[in-house]
């Protein structure tokens, strides 16, 4: 039965296949919102072109006959900028869907999907959608009250950091799409970069970056197979050595961004070791960049202290004396240093970057995540 509540956003489904349209129609009609169906990306574009009304979100499927999903995402970005896209994409589309958010899409969701997910995935993009039309509305309220020069030269540079910026988020949703339990881990992760690297006195820009790099380090493992990542024991060799591959797929992912120069550095060679041991380079002690030596320490704090699927999370004594064994060997001792002086002097800091980011367990309550 329809609930109460009435969204003012109206949203269109765009689909070949009815079982899916059927289904999404029906589960945000439950949630009060309107929304229209097309069969096609051509009849998605003569509804949006008969004057029915604005949508604020298309969820299109990325593979149609006819008219491409990235075909009308490119059309509906450039001729209704005030509408989010999502997308909707099966398991063999991974690659158009990451594109599809390269290029500007919101979000997507893979089918089949757990229709309980997809209120909370709408939600989030509609608020981008909400945000970026009030960030619009500003804009031209700042460009009407500055002269005409001052505003051409703030919105460009506006222009390139929401570029900037854009690209990132739409590869941190990438990660979400694929495996919502490192979520948690990359933003837990990018906080303990910066608390590090702040301890080591590192340059505001390279802080940023090591940030950034945090947020960004396990991207490529949208390339790394469900199974592996999902495996709740254990891997085996061929496994761990497929896994082994995220950092050069992050690489091959950010590396269009030139602005994300030094975040690459960073996100290439996060799992090297002090000792040169490590992958993919075997890098050594300062010839490993320091934005990977300290994302290096915070990623495996982040596994030991939140735990894994395979091994329950462990106290902060263990995790200490943990690091002071791989001081030297796996990890950067300066580094190791700074983190244990911060962790023990402050470990309410710790403690809040968890509670604000926390893990999401399975039905089973075990831990699913990857490092
Ligand atoms: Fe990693
Ligand atoms: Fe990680």
């Amino acid at each position: 039965m329809a609930k109460q509540k009435k969204n003012r956003d109206r949203i269109l489904i765009v689909d070949d296949n009815s079982e899916i349209t059927d289904v999404v129609s029906m589960t945000l009609d439950e949630e009060g919102y309107p929304c229209l169906v097309a069969n096609s990306g051509e009849q998605a574009l003569s509804i949006l072109g008969n004057g029915s009304g604005e949508f604020s979100l298309a969820l299109i499927d990325v593979k149609m006959p006819g008219m491409s999903g990235l075909e009308l995402l490119e059309t509906a970005m450039s001729e209704y900028p005030d509408m989010g896209v999502m997308m909707i994409s099966g398991s063999q589309d991974m690659a158009q869907a990451v594109e599809a958010m390269r290029r500007g899409a919101l979000d997507f969701i893979s089918k089949p999907f757990e229709t309980e997910l997809l209120i909370p995935r709408i939600q989030k993009a509609l608020e981008r959608v909400h945000l970026e039309r009030d960030n619009r509305e500003y804009q031209k309220f700042l460009e009407e009250k500055v002269d005409s020069r001052t505003t051409a030269l703030i919105s460009k540079h506006r222009s390139l950091q929401k570029l900037y910026l854009s690209t990132v988020e739409a590869i941190v949703r990438a990660i979400e799409a694929k495996d919502p339990y490192t979520v948690g881990h990359s933003k837990r992760v990018s906080k303990y970069c910066a608390r590090i690297a702040e301890k080591l006195n590192v340059p505001v820009a390279d802080l940023n970056d090591i940030e950034i790099a945090g947020l960004l380090h396990d991207v490529g493992k949208i390339g790394i197979s469900d199974a592996i990542l999902a495996k709740p024991s254990r891997l085996s060799i061929e496994e761990y050595e497929s896994i082994k591959e995220h950092p050069l797929i992050s690489l091959k992912i950010i590396e269009p961004i030139q602005e994300l120069n030094r975040v690459k550095l960073f996100v290439k060679h996060h799992h090297e070791k002090w000792d040169g041991t490590g992958y993919p380079d075997r890098l050594k002690e300062e010839g490993i960049p320091v934005g990977a030596r300290i994302l290096s320490v915070a990623d495996a704090f982040d596994t030991m202290w939140i735990g894994r699927q395979y091994h329950a999370s462990w106290d902060l004594d263990t995790v200490i004396e943990e690091f002071k064994r791989n001081r030297g060997t796996q990890f950067d001792p300066a580094v190791v240093d700074a983190f244990i002086e911060l962790v023990t002097h402050d470990q309410s800091a710790f403690d809040l970057i968890r509670q604000e980011n926390p893990p999401r367990f399975s039905q089973n309550g075990t831990l699913r995540s990857g490092s």
